[in-house]
């Protein structure tokens, strides 16, 4: 296997990491020295990986990484994400989310994303606008606090939360990261707990309600399991919203049509999304542990081993996709990889269902500069 360095805190990878998925491509796999990681950008690789329960979320038994004193309380929530483990307890985890966080309830939020989309729109000031604070990390912490019932005037504290844990996942982690993590970790338990207690004496038609009354089968929603459940969507579901508005915005910006070319039906405007979403995805690296030892692309993995699946790298693998470094609608739904086999139909539904691309559109009816 071919062993390759690239600092991932680099600012020119950071804003461009296609050229590197470039360099490395060739094998399915390779070992990226700076994570100290195999990785995979290969297409069928990584879809093969990402389908072969082999492959699994959760550290197998007796091969748990080691967490320090210190990072105890996010754990301890972080234990009963849906996003981290496996069957039976993911079955059981999504059975119950998805019978609160439906596709009516996501469908009935249509007319209100269209409504802020327009009204955030209308409220920009001056020639130039920096487009994250004023629009896409607006949409995403209103419609989910919306969504799970918690008051709106709450969004900049949970925004300020939900960057606190979620930098926990990114490369510049750090002591200070850390802390910021557990601290923001206790207050939004804290706050999200009492919530859910008092929702339990005084329901309502909220997501936080359905998730305290979902049961299947008898089974139900721990109290810990309500939290982790509405921390994870509040993250899930913010950080990768925004940076995939901001990065579709950019590449229909650059990409020289007219952005009202792309949003003529809905047909045109699923595919533009689909299309943002393979082109310059907000997330590009998930990893798998071997839950067992697995030969596989030529290389032995052993009991424990952790694998870099980069999404955004098999995306624009030529052997899958045509002309596959260019922003093309029209190359029609092709199988890129926005989410895992656990959650490819969960991801679309909600990206399709979330109606993304209303405030493209609205953008677009709008479109000043
Ligand atoms: C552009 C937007 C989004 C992208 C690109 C995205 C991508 C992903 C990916 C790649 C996974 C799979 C992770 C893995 O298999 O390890 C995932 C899982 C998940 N996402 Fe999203 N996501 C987006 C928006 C959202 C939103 C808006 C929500 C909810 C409010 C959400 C909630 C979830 C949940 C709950 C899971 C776990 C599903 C499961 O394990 O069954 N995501 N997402």
């Amino acid at each position: 296997m071919k062993h390759f360095r690239q600092d991932p805190r680099d600012g020119n990878f950071v804003q461009n990491p296609y050229d590197f998925y470039e360099e490395v491509r060739g094998e399915p796999l390779f070992f990226w020295e700076d994570y100290g990681l195999v990785c995979s950008v290969d297409h069928a690789a990584v879809n093969a990986m990402l389908r072969d329960r082999r492959f699994g979320r959760e550290a197998p038994e007796g091969f748990e990484p080691e967490r320090p004193e210190h990072l105890k309380p996010f754990y301890d929530v972080e234990e009963h994400s849906i996003l981290e483990r496996e069957p039976p307890t993911h079955t059981r985890l999504r059975s119950l989310l998805v019978r609160a966080f439906t596709n009516k309830r996501i469908a009935a939020l249509e007319p209100e994303i269209d409504a802020l989309a327009r009204e955030l729109v209308a409220g920009f000031e001056g020639d130039t606008i920096d487009l994250l604070p004023a629009f896409c990390e607006k949409i995403p912490i209103i419609v989910i606090s919306r969504l799970l019932g918690v008051p709106e005037d709450m969004a900049d504290q949970l925004l300020a939360w939900s960057h606190d844990m979620v930098a926990m996942y990114q490369v510049r982690r750090d002591r200070a990261v850390e802390d910021a993590a557990v601290k923001a970790t206790l207050e939004f338990t804290a706050f999200i707990r009492a919530f859910i207690e008092a929702r339990r004496d005084d329901p309502r038609d909220d997501l936080i309600t359905s998730l305290i009354a979902a049961r299947d089968e008898g089974a139900k929603l721990s109290t810990d399991e309500l939290v982790t459940t509405c921390i994870l969507l509040l993250n899930a579901g913010h950080e990768a919203t925004v940076h995939g508005f901001a990065n579709g915005i950019k590449t229909i910006l650059k990409s020289g049509a007219a952005p009202a070319s792309y949003f003529t039906t809905p047909e045109r405007t699923l595919a533009t999304v689909d299309e943002t979403l393979r082109f310059d995805p907000p997330l590009h690296m998930f990893t798998r542990y071997a839950m067992e030892d697995i030969e596989a692309f030529g290389h032995s993995f052993k009991t424990g081993d952790t694998v870099g699946l980069l999404l955004a790298g098999a995306n624009r693998d030529p052997a899958k996709f045509a002309h596959a470094d260019r922003f093309d609608v029209d190359r029609g739904g092709t199988g890129h990889l926005p989410s895992g086999p656990v959650c490819i139909s969960a991801s679309v539904r909600h990206w399709r269902n979330w109606k993304c691309a209303l405030p493209f559109r609205s953008f677009s009816s709008g479109f000043r500069t």
